[in-house]
């Protein structure tokens, strides 16, 4: 089943059924566009058979990065440095997707400590800045940045765009009623508050090409008391195929409810932590006729192959095998592996281990991959957490010094 193609409504056909998922490569230089480790990075990621490559985040405003790292599709990018990324990241065969974000709330305060969002509630978690509640203008201001990044992305070689809905992000704290608590046409009922994703998706079908493909990210629950439902997940989805996506990613969780990346311990039953969001992809499969990606702890080719069979997922997402090993597919798919590679149940349960630390292990091999072309695997869940921590700060301290070298000011400071 994972070798089998699949065709999307506007026609695009995936050699296979396995895409690696958005994971935030923060390999960009100063300017935030792609460093050369980048781009042989996906290179790599594209021979090694994927059917589909999806970029990290990639911000539509400089000023609402999720990362220093990020490369960024605005018109300061260097768009000929993101033919070369898109180059490389098409020349195995894959399709290649551009991640489109908006930050928002959990924009790092170092980058930007008045951050646009959708209200004025602060994040639970220290290291954000105070959020500005969005006028009006401000939120057609939002649209038209994902529109228009949307177009460099097609400019730039992109075959589409992944809309990122998810997270806890901008468009994603707009679904949540616990972070959007306004009373204006982009708050209240859920018909308000999917104003914004709706409206992007729009702007952005609107101003690319009919073949391009444009598909959202989406959480099946933030997780989150008083956040967006299971329930209203599965009326989005249903709003957005009326939209014209082409496939609908399923993930799950905010910064605050970090439900996106769960490791089984060895403790665990690993079989039934794998693929933790088909359950709640359930409903949503059965809601919509537009293909279903489903993300997060997929790795044995038996689970991916009977998640397909039961026609409970189209496409299988996964991230963190693609650090450990970027060749993975081509070995899952000639049937020479059984599993892809799934390190982090080694690892002890995350309640044992520093917030974020496996994550942040994760981003420390991706950062390795890129820069240095290889992963350090002897290192601990600790020293790679701590290892990270200390590369934001200086990726972050160059971001600001190039900042003041060009004289690049926030918008209203
Ligand atoms: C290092 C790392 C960075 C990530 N960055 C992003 C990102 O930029 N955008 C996003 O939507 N998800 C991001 N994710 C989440 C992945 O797309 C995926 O949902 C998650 O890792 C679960 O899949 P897996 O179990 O196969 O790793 C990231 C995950 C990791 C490990």
């Amino acid at each position: 089943m994972i070798s089998q193609t699949l065709t999307l409504p506007n026609g695009r056909t995936l050699k296979n059924r396995i895409v690696k998922s958005a994971m935030s490569e923060a390999l960009a230089d100063d300017h935030n566009n792609p460093s050369q480790g980048q781009i042989d990075l996906f290179r790599r990621w594209s021979a090694g058979g994927a059917a589909m490559l999806i970029t990290g985040n990639t911000p539509v405003d400089r000023w609402h990065l999720e990362h220093a790292g990020n490369f960024v599709l605005d018109p300061l990018s260097d768009l000929d440095q993101v033919a070369r990324l898109t180059e490389a990241a098409k020349c195995g065969g894959a399709i290649v997707l551009a991640q489109l974000a908006h930050a928002g709330r959990q924009t790092p305060q170092a980058v930007n400590p008045m951050p646009t969002s959708i209200s004025t509630e602060e994040m639970d978690l220290a290291g954000y800045g105070t959020p500005q509640q969005a006028t009006n203008a401000d939120l057609e201001a939002v649209v038209e940045k994902f529109s228009r990044s949307a177009q460099l992305a097609q400019e730039a070689g992109f075959d589409g765009v992944q809309i990122h809905g998810a997270h806890g992000y901008l468009l994603s704290s707009a679904l949540s009623p616990r972070i959007n608590t306004r009373h204006d046409q982009w708050g209240g009922p859920l018909e308000n508050r999917a104003r914004l994703l709706l409206s992007v998706v729009r702007a952005v079908r609107m101003a690319v090409n009919p073949e391009f493909i444009v598909v959202v990210k989406l959480n099946s629950s933030d997780f989150q008391k008083g956040g967006f439902s299971h329930e209203e997940s599965v009326l989005v989805a249903q709003m957005l195929e009326a939209e014209g996506v082409d496939f609908i990613e399923i993930s799950g969780g905010t910064f605050e409810t970090p439900t996106a990346y769960q490791h089984a311990s060895q403790k665990e039953s690993t079989k039934a932590r794998e693929g933790y969001f088909l359950e709640y992809a359930k409903a949503i499969k059965a809601a919509i006729s537009i293909p279903l990606m489903v993300t997060g702890g997929f790795r044995s080719a038996e689970v991916m192959n009977g998640a397909l069979e039961r026609a409970e997922t189209d496409l299988i997402g996964m991230g963190r095998p693609f650090i450990i090993d970027p060749e993975f597919p081509t070995k899952l798919l000639s049937g020479a592996l059984e599993m892809a590679p799934a390190v982090e149940r080694g690892f002890p349960p995350a309640s044992e281990l520093p917030r974020g630390a496996v994550l942040n292990w994760f981003c420390e091999q991706l950062s390795l991959l890129g820069r240095m072309g290889d992963t350090n695997l002897e290192l601990s869940v600790e020293d790679g957490h701590e290892r990270y921590l200390a590369f934001i700060q200086a990726a972050t301290g160059a971001l600001l010094s190039a900042r003041t070298e060009t004289g690049l000011q926030r918008p209203g400071s």
